[in-house]
């Protein structure tokens, strides 16, 4: 059985407004990326984790038969989100799906590639290839020296993993204090493999107002040659 968790409960602090209910293709950010998870086979339930204000907005969007099992509050960092998250998780649930509601331009496809790497591997993540050439800087911005861009990826979400591996590694990451942008970085501290499903599509978290347009602009775009 496999669990979406679905992050909800950031402050949107760059994009200046509540980025997440922002209308994109005639419907919230949050709704097409449930609805991502909701289209796809093999994700048997969703956990949304939002915002203490939210919860009841979230609630409205959500439309009848639907995979969400549970709206929760969200903590401080996402790391405290995702942990949230995890304690609703099905009992049954063997794999879990951490995924960014900033992302709503996931395809049921991909989440599929990512959950079938992770159960091969017990670990994988959604990641971009980079294309730009690479360069370290100092602090006053004069380039010190190239970075090699050979097996250089941008993590994205979906990242998938074994529910255990994913408990224990958070469980590390509370117990020594660290801070975790990602649950890759957490399940690496740990020492496991985790593979990487690389993503050649539209896949960019909406950060600031002109990432509105764009994601505008990608989910029209395939609408219209679906
Ligand atoms: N997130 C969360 N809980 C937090 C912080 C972030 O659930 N305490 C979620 C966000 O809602 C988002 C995802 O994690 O779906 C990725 O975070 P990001 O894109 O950084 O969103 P925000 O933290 O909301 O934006 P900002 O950093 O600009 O405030
Ligand atoms: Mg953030």
């Amino acid at each position: 059985m496999l669990t979406a968790i679905i992050v909800a409960a950031g402050s949107s602090e760059r994009m200046g407004f509540d980025k997440l209910f922002a209308l994109v293709s005639g419907k919230p950010v949050i709704a097409h990326t449930i609805a991502a998870f909701e289209n796809t086979k093999c994700v048997d339930e969703i956990i949304l984790v939002g915002r203490a204000d939210s919860l009841r907005e979230l609630q409205k969007l959500i439309g009848q038969p639907t995979k969400v099992k549970q709206i929760v509050a969200g903590g401080a960092e996402r790391s405290d989100s995702v942990r949230a998250g995890l304690e609703h998780v099905d009992s049954k649930s063997d794999y879990v799906a951490v995924h960014d509601a900033a992302r709503p331009m996931i395809t049921p496809e991909k989440i599929t590639c990512v959950f079938e790497a992770a159960r091969a591997n017990a670990a994988a993540s959604l990641a971009e290839p980079i294309n730009d050439t690479l360069k370290r800087a100092d602090t006053d911005l004069a380039v010190k020296e190239s970075v090699d861009r050979s097996g250089i990826y941008g993590m994205q979400t979906p990242q998938v993993f074994e529910r255990k591996l994913l408990e224990e590694a958070y469980e590390l990451v509370a117990k020594k204090k660290i801070s975790v942008t990602d649950e890759v970085s957490a399940v690496e501290l740990l020492g496991r493999k985790i593979v990487l499903v690389p993503n050649y599509d539209f896949n960019f978290k909406v950060t600031y107002p002109r990432d509105l347009p764009l994601a505008e602009f990608v989910l029209r775009h395939r609408e219209s040659s679906s």
